[in-house]
């Protein structure tokens, strides 16, 4: 057999893709301030068309979800009409592009929120830190523990979101189960302190993940919708008592889904500790039945060998994506890659955001 490296396609559900390269979810905050994908957004997704797959920045499924400035969401028609040129730029480019969907559950603030009402989260557990508004950053309030009674209308937001992202041209969606957002929150019990069916243990911390990809694959299949965790990033005040346990368990269940893939990033790995006893991520791939895709801190070199390996089977690549439009080709020609400029990360206009240069 042939070694598996960057270049090798791999049969993802129903799509091919023409290299491993996963563009990774970035927040870039050049959405609308009604969430509607701009003009920017369609040049800067066609540009990175050349990844086997890209994934989108985080996309809110529902006004409550949304805990960010500019963030671009999919819960209503002139959001899936500002998605649609962006599926289509990609599609023309030779790409395949997934939604990700994402509720940020605590990590919100009322001043972006309707009503100006409390972020809703697992349990009344305030988050360490600050929340980026549009009045600047202010301090994570105590966010309101949805009532058992309320979980099925977020799952129904998700199934909607999941039919939006289908008319919107995408090809799969990817459920954010990461980062302390919404379920992630529910997932680790140092968010989650419920006494209800979505608390306790694992498969109760896991239940609101499973309906909600219950739901999604109810619309898409479960060959085109994939997930993401996150065991080991303690980004947003998150933790676990027991990481591996937690997760192990998680993708355990997984498994009942044929889905698209698993992502997993290993965010968090280089602070040993700090969302819970350390351990090796990796093994949650000998758990998992499907497609696994890894991602933080990879470069070419290290990429090839996680997938020689058979560590992983995708590599996602965020800062990399992000400077450099022709990472496969600069890989593919081991060429030297545009240096990132962190300034202009999130928000402003097409400085720092479409203008990186091709390669020659
Ligand atoms: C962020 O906006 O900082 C952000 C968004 C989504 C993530 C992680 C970070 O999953």
């Amino acid at each position: 057999m042939p070694t598996i490296d960057l270049f090798t396609p791999l049969q993802l559900g129903p799509h091919v893709l023409h290299n491993r390269l996963v563009m990774a979810p970035l927040t870039r905050n050049r959405a609308g301030r009604d969430g509607v994908p701009t003009g920017m957004m369609v040049e800067y997704y066609r540009q990175r068309a050349g990844a086997g797959l890209v994934i989108t920045e985080a996309t809110c499924i529902a006004p409550e979800g949304v805990g960010y400035p500019l963030t671009p969401g999919i819960w209503n028609g002139a959001q899936v009409g500002g998605w649609a040129p962006v599926t289509q730029a990609v599609h023309a480019a030779g790409g395949r592009i997934f939604c990700q969907l994402w509720h940020v559950g605590r990590i919100s603030h009322p001043s972006l929120q309707p009503g100006g009402a409390l972020p809703v989260a697992p349990s009344a557990v305030r988050p360490e830190g600050e929340a980026m508004t549009y009045e600047g950053l202010q301090p994570y309030v105590t966010p309101r523990a949805l009532e058992t009674a309320e979980l099925p209308a977020v799952v129904e937001a998700y199934r909607v979101a999941a039919k939006n992202a289908l008319a919107a041209g995408f090809d799969g969606v990817e459920v954010h189960a990461a980062n302390g957002y919404l379920l992630d929150a529910f997932l680790r019990d140092g968010s989650n302190r419920r006494s209800d069916a979505y608390g306790g243990a694992v498969k109760h911390r896991a239940r609101l993940l499973m309906e909600v990809l219950e739901a999604v694959c109810g619309v898409w299949g479960a060959a085109r919708v994939g997930v993401r965790l996150s065991p080991l990033n303690p980004f947003n005040d998150m933790r676990d008592s027991d990481p591996e346990g937690t997760f192990s368990r998680v993708v355990g269940l997984l498994n009942r889904y044929a889905l698209a893939y698993l992502h997993v990033t290993e965010m968090g790995r280089d602070a040993p500790g700090a969302a819970g006893p350390a351990f090796d991520p990796r093994k949650l791939k000998a758990i998992w039945k499907g497609v696994y895709m890894t991602n933080h801190g990879y470069d070419k070199a290290r990429a090839n060998a996680a997938l020689a390996a058979g560590e992983a089977d995708l590599v996602a690549f965020g800062v990399l994506y992000l400077a450099n439009p022709d990472l496969a080709e600069r890989f593919r020609r081991d060429a030297p890659l545009n240096t990132p400029d962190p300034a202009t990360f999130y928000g402003g206009d097409e400085r720092g955001y479409t203008d990186y240069p091709f390669l020659a």
